[in-house]
């Protein structure tokens, strides 16, 4: 695990940017894992920004969303769906064409049969090159949520109350608006991805980025399944980093191979 440090949101959403330009200029034609969430969004400007100068495009890419939620409706603002369309789709975006957008359809009934699906999807696509995580405050990461299988594929799954009045600030404070259920990659799927890059901002994530990176691997904190993937990048603010123990020597790590 590579972890990264920056001073602000701002620095680490570049450095992040970074990473992903060069997974790019590597294979011009990566499928992209995306996420949702706050954590992204700075994320997302700059590969537009990237897009806008040229020098990134996701016009010949497919991309498979990490989750939404089930039974919100089709026109939702709150969509994950949606809200990726918003930030990712089209040429004055990131150049990605909606049909190559996948998400697992909330929509549905028999989530199950989806859920299934999804994973056959994201396999028959040569699966994913480089998966965006965030993380929540409990830990988890897509929703797989404290006390799920560490093996987990992609399942239709309870949101925990954290989340649920985590998630309330996008559905007007209303946590009772928030979608009690939702379909996920599971960390099995998660896990297959090539390439991890894990992003978090603010004190409410230092405690589950502390774990991430030095608790043991438990489902009491399923973020920290990934320290056993091959290759995962964590980019942090100073805020989120508050509570690792070696951050000095992360730093140094991070330096041998970006640079300081
Ligand atoms: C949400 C999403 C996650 C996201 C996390 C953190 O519920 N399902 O994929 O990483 O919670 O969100 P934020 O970045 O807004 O803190």
């Amino acid at each position: 695990m590579y972890l990264g440090i920056l001073d602000t949101p701002e620095l680490a959403s570049a450095a992040a940017a970074r990473i992903v330009l060069a997974v790019f200029k590597k294979e011009p034609n990566s499928i992209l894992g995306v996420t949702t969430g706050s954590t992204p969004e700075g994320l997302y400007a700059e590969l537009r920004a990237a897009h806008a100068r040229g020098e990134f495009t996701l016009a010949n890419s497919q991309a498979f969303a990490l989750d939404e939620y089930v039974g919100i409706s089709a026109d939702h603002y709150e969509r994950y769906r949606n809200v990726l369309r918003r930030e990712l789709v089209g040429s004055r975006n990131t150049g990605l064409k909606n049909e190559n957008l996948h998400s697992p359809n909330g929509l549905v009934s028999n989530s199950a049969a989806v859920a299934a699906q999804y994973d056959r999807d994201i396999r028959d696509a040569g699966g994913i090159d480089l998966q965006i995580l965030g993380i929540g405050s409990n830990g988890h990461i897509g929703f797989n949520e404290p006390g799920g299988s560490l093996v987990s594929r992609t399942h239709v799954t309870p949101l925990s109350r954290q989340t649920i009045l985590a998630n309330a600030r996008f559905f007007g404070h209303y946590p009772r608006n928030v979608p009690k259920t939702c379909i996920t990659q599971g960390l099995g799927t998660i896990m297959e991805a090539r390439i991890l890059l894990l992003l978090a901002f603010g004190e409410n994530k230092a405690e589950a980025v502390a774990q991430l990176a030095e608790g043991p691997i438990s489902a009491r904190w399923p973020a920290t399944i990934t320290q056993m993937h091959p290759e995962v990048y964590v980019v942090t603010d100073a805020a989120a980093a508050s509570k690792l123990e070696l951050s000095e020597l992360y730093q140094e790590r991070w330096a041998l191979k970006f640079g300081a």
